[in-house]
């Protein structure tokens, strides 16, 4: 049997980014389920489309492995949080999910450059750029949210 061309943290580590991008997937269309049904046209369909963002960004950690010849574990996905309300929650939820996932991409990056593996640092790195474009998206949502009373003129403005 040929050696293995990854090995095993890396593996594990890429295989919990997949999970972990997928569960993403499914918070953001509960969210855009919700704000469907509450007549939140534009920012419903802003969640969609950030819904389908993540299942892109669990295919990069898919692409990585394929092309060591390791095949993805699709894993188990968690009962999505579906305490939220309102939409404030769920600007709320949104910024405080993209803090907790850009923790688990800087561990990434670190676990890569104890490594010294620079080929997934890279991979680690567009994850980490991926996410400060996702932090000002909900950071910038929250500041529109906070100028308006309205939820009709937030809707038309976001997206
Ligand atoms: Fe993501
Ligand atoms: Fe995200």
């Amino acid at each position: 049997m040929e050696a293995q061309l990854l090995d095993k943290k890396c593996i594990e580590t890429l295989n919990y980014r997949i999970q972990q991008e997928e569960d993403s997937a499914r918070l953001y269309e509960q969210c855009s389920l919700f704000l469907d049904n509450l007549g939140m046209k534009n920012l419903s369909a802003l969640y969609k489309k950030y819904a389908s963002e993540e299942m892109g960004h669990a295919g990069w950690s898919k692409s990585y492995l394929l092309d060591y010849r390791i095949t993805p574990e699709l894993r188990q996905l968690k009962d999505v949080d579906r305490s939220f309300t309102t939409v404030k929650e769920i600007l709320d939820i949104t910024l405080s999910h993209e803090l907790e996932i850009t923790r688990q991409v800087t561990e990434l990056a670190e676990l890569a450059l104890q490594e010294g593996n620079h080929v997934l640092y890279a991979l680690a790195s567009k994850y980490c750029a991926e996410q400060q474009e996702e932090i000002g998206k909900a950071t910038t949502n929250l500041d529109i949210f906070a100028l308006t009373t309205d939820l009709l003129i937030f809707d038309s403005k976001v997206g």
